[in-house]
C-alpha cells in the first residue's frame, strides 16, 4: 500500500525539530483528523539553508513534510514556494488516495513559513501576494 520511500521518510524522518529564531515558521493543522504540522525556515540571501518541521500526525503527514523539507533544502524561496503536494506524492512514489490530503498540509506548511517571513521582512515573494493562511475545513481527511 505504501512504496519504499514512504516507508523511509516515515521511519527515518529528515530535519525533524525546531529551530530557535527561524525567519519563518508556519502551522497547518487539520481538525478533522487532528494533525498539526509545523515548519521552521532558516533563509539566508534568499535561500534556504535549513529547514525543520514537527508533525504530529499520521504516517503520511510526517513521510510527506520530510520529502517536502528535503525539496526545498538549498533552494531560493521563489523556488520553495512553488512546491505543490503533486511534487511531494511523486517523490515518495504516490501516496494512497485517501493519503493525499496529508500532502497538502506539507504544502501548506510550507506556503505559511514562507508567507511569515515575507511578512517580518517586507519582502514579496512571487506567488503568495495574496496567500491566505488555509482555512482547515479545506483540507479532507477521510
Ligand atoms: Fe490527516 Fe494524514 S493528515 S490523516
Amino acid at each position: 500500500m505504501y512504496t519504499e520511500a514512504v516507508m523511509d521518510h516515515f521511519r527515518n524522518p529528515r530535519n525533524v525539530g525546531s529551530m530557535e529564531n527561524a525567519d519563518g515558521v508556519g502551522q497547518v493543522g487539520n481538525p478533522k483528523c487532528g494533525d498539526i504540522m509545523k515548519i521552521y525556515l532558516k533563509i539566508n540571501d534568499e535561500t534556504i539553508e535549513d529547514v525543520k518541521f514537527e508533525t504530529f500526525g499520521c504516517g503520511s503527514a510526517i513521510a510527506s513534510s520530510s520529502m517536502a523539507t528535503e525539496l526545498i533544502k538549498g533552494k531560493s524561496i521563489n523556488e520553495a514556494v512553488e512546491l505543490t503536494n503533486k511534487a511531494v506524492v511523486e517523490a515518495l512514489g504516490g501516496l494512497p488516495p485517501v493519503k493525499v490530503h496529508c500532502s497538502v498540509l506539507a504544502e501548506q506548511a510550507v506556503k505559511s513559513a514562507l508567507f511569515d517571513y515575507a511578512q517580518k521582512t517586507g519582502k514579496v515573494i512571487k506567488g503568495l501576494e495574496n496567500y491566505e493562511p488555509i482555512d482547515d475545513d479545506d483540507i479532507h481527511c477521510h
